[in-house]
């Protein structure tokens, strides 16, 4: 049995440096490793508010920065969720063995809930048993994600295993893939993760030099090491920061300065800044070229949901075998 890794991302608008270290970065090395299969989940994205007008741009941007990023869409398959119809009807067949105790209590539902409290839609309460369809109909393994969204999978598994008692073997059953930094915290604000919901708490792929700089000198931090204190939520992710984009020597450098009370983080953070622009840049560079050739970007998307499309619907017609549907 081959190995299959799936991942998705919401094409909603800016990608960050959380979703880089989070997910994007461990998709990249997976998949020289294992046949892996990446989506842009618009059908995801409906369901919370959105502008209809910039839909098709935000899934361009996302695709462009997500090869630009190192997604190879020679050996990955790219394609947006929505063109491959059978991710909506497996996640219909699932809702009907998906409990509804469960959806209630996920927390990302909660969360959106209180969010958009005057819109608490049934897509919204939906979503993980789509997220659920998006994985098992490729029968996939391994699932890179950050933190967040580890209940999901468990969901995911669940189904998967109610599934196979109920109607018979048919699903692996899905494991999540943390990277190193699965949990990165927005820079204005340490206490809740970096999200592009929250301005001034991330740092864009794209951002422009100038913008990172300025995003990580302003990074909320502490007055100095206390001893006896444990360290500063916001300290303690530009530690991590550094620990993904920095040599191992200079992240050494100002753990040490830091147990000894000397660091001075206007300095941490200079380092940091350059170190992130570094790493950035081809980044950036690679996705100003790519999307200067949108006919290019637009065929990875054609030619992986075609290819997404013909393992999607040799599973729907098991499923629906055994589901007593054919
Ligand atoms: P989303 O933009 O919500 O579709 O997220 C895409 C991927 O990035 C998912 O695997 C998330 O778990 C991951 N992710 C989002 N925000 C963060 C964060 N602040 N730290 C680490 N991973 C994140
Ligand atoms: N819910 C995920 C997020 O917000 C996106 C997603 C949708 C996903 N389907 C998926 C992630 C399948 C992993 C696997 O980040």
């Amino acid at each position: 049995m081959v190995t299959r890794v799936f991942s998705g991302i919401q094409p909603t608008g800016l990608v960050h440096i959380g979703n880089y270290l989070g997910a994007i970065k461990a998709w990249v090395e997976l998949q020289h490793r294992y046949e892996s299969f990446f989506c842009i989940v618009d059908y995801h994205a409906i369901t919370a508010p959105y502008d209809p007008s910039q839909m098709q741009k935000n899934i361009f941007d996302a695709a462009v920065i997500n090869v630009a990023a190192g997604l190879d869409p020679r050996v990955s398959t790219i394609f947006v969720q929505s063109h491959v119809p059978e991710h909506t009807e497996l996640a219909w067949l699932l809702n009907s063995i998906a409990p509804m105790g469960r959806l209630t209590r996920m927390t990302q539902f909660k969360e959106k809930s209180r969010l958009f409290r005057e819109e608490i839609n049934a897509g919204l309460f939906n979503y993980p048993v789509l997220q659920a369809a998006d994985i098992l109909l490729y029968k996939a393994s391994v699932v890179p994600v950050g933190e967040d969204q580890v209940q999901h999978i468990e969901l995911t598994r669940d189904l998967a295993r109610k599934f196979n008692v109920t109607f018979g073997d048919t699903f692996h059953e899905p494991e999540a893939h943390l990277s190193a930094a699965p949990r990165i915290m927005g820079l204005s604000d340490p206490d809740r993760k970096m999200s592009k919901s929250i301005p001034g708490s991330y740092i864009a792929l794209a951002d422009h030099p100038d913008k990172v700089r300025q995003q990580i000198l302003r990074a909320v931090t502490d007055a100095g090491p206390e001893t006896g204190k444990p360290m500063s939520s916001g300290t303690a992710n530009l530690f991590i920061l550094m620990s993904q984009f920095s040599p191992p020597e200079t992240y050494e450098r100002f753990r040490r300065e830091y147990n000894e009370g000397a660091i001075r983080y206007s300095e941490m953070k200079r380092v940091l800044a350059d170190d992130v622009v570094d790493a950035l840049t081809p980044i950036r560079e690679a996705a100003e070229d790519l999307a200067a050739r949108p006919d290019y970007v637009r065929q990875i998307l054609g030619d992986g949901a075609c290819k997404a499309r013909r393992i999607a619907q040799r599973t729907i017609v098991e499923v629906k075998l055994k589901m007593g549907l054919l």
